[in-house]
């Protein structure tokens, strides 16, 4: 049994072999309905936990259904509704949730959270987003770029904004995957030193540039998400977005691209705010196979966690 809790956690190798198994399990569903069964049934008699600690969309309905399709079970808690939202301590709800299910994955705020919890469960706990990191996510945009563009390695990628907990995992990525990986946005809203200095002493180009038009030269992928996270306080909603307003993903910015450069965002978008719809809906966006790509990284990810 294997916890997925970070890109940097998982070795290169490991982390291949599931962007590999993510594509033939995606391939192998072709044409079915959305509710039938995975052929070989690699979850059949496995019960998997969900549980949330903030709101979800894509998170939520991809993890349930990619279980499903597997032959196994789920249930989806609320963190507000357990125990666990009214003083149980993190080490005991895992200890009691690994008697009775195959597999955890929980959203929460804190990383200490999702990392105690890893500790005392005796199953696998995969991080569906903490504060910090998204690494299901990340493995999806990196299965997604690959159908589109081939290898990733040695490619540059770009993100314009600002530098939270998807940036994180592409950081963790960028190392383990082998691409470049430069940040642009107000110096305010800098990642975490820690996430460049590791990718970097992995052998790839880490670079901050403060403008964004000159950061996108020769991009291959152009990233943005939300300027306000689920764990910024809305008291902060306004100063970021007049100090992130000038890293908007707009037609213009996307034009000093590569001409074949792709376009993410891991969703849910404010419209018009990070990214114009114009890009989004544009040639070059690629945002809705990122999100139907959870669902087959993510099987992939669960069927390394239990060796299924
Ligand atoms: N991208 C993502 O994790 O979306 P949800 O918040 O809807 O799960
Ligand atoms: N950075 C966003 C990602 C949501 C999927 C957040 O944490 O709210």
């Amino acid at each position: 049994m294997q916890h997925f809790l970070d890109i940097n956690k998982t070795s290169p190798k490991d982390l291949r072999g599931m962007i590999d198994a993510a594509k033939k399990i995606k391939d192998a569903r072709h044409g079915l309905p959305k509710g039938a069964l995975d052929q070989d049934l690699p979850l059949e008699g496995h019960m998997v936990a969900l549980i949330f600690e903030k709101p979800s969309t894509r998170t939520r309905v991809s993890f349930d259904v990619g279980v499903r399709q597997m032959g196994g079970q789920t249930m989806v808690l609320s963190g507000a509704d357990m125990q666990l939202g009214h003083g149980e301590t993190i080490a005991d709800t895992a200890r009691v949730l690994s008697r009775y299910v195959d597999l955890i994955m929980i959203r929460t705020f804190e990383e200490a959270t999702l990392l105690e919890m890893a500790e005392h469960a005796t199953v696998p706990v995969i991080n569906g987003l903490t504060n910090r990191t998204h690494p299901c996510q990340i493995m999806a945009d990196i299965m997604t770029f690959e159908e589109h563009r081939g290898p990733i390695q040695g490619k540059k990628v770009v993100w314009s904004g600002d530098g939270n907990n998807v940036f994180a995992s592409f950081a963790h990525a960028a190392g383990q995957f082998g691409f470049d990986l430069t940040f642009t946005g107000p110096e305010t809203l800098d990642p975490e030193q820690k996430f460049l200095d590791e990718a970097r002493a992995k052998g790839v180009s880490i670079e901050i540039e403060r403008d964004p038009h000159k950061a996108v030269d020769g991009a291959d992928l152009v990233v943005t998400d939300t300027w306000v996270s689920m764990h910024d306080p809305q008291s902060a909603r306004e100063r970021r977005h007049n100090q992130l307003r000038g890293y908007q993903v707009n037609a213009a910015l996307m034009s000093k691209a590569k001409p074949d450069a792709l376009f993410m965002h891991c969703l849910p978008a404010h419209r018009d705010d990070e990214a114009t719809s114009e890009v989004m809906d544009g040639p070059h966006s690629v945002i809705f196979d990122e999100a139907e790509n959870r669902l087959h990284a993510q099987k992939a990810i669960m069927q390394w966690c239990l060796g299924a």
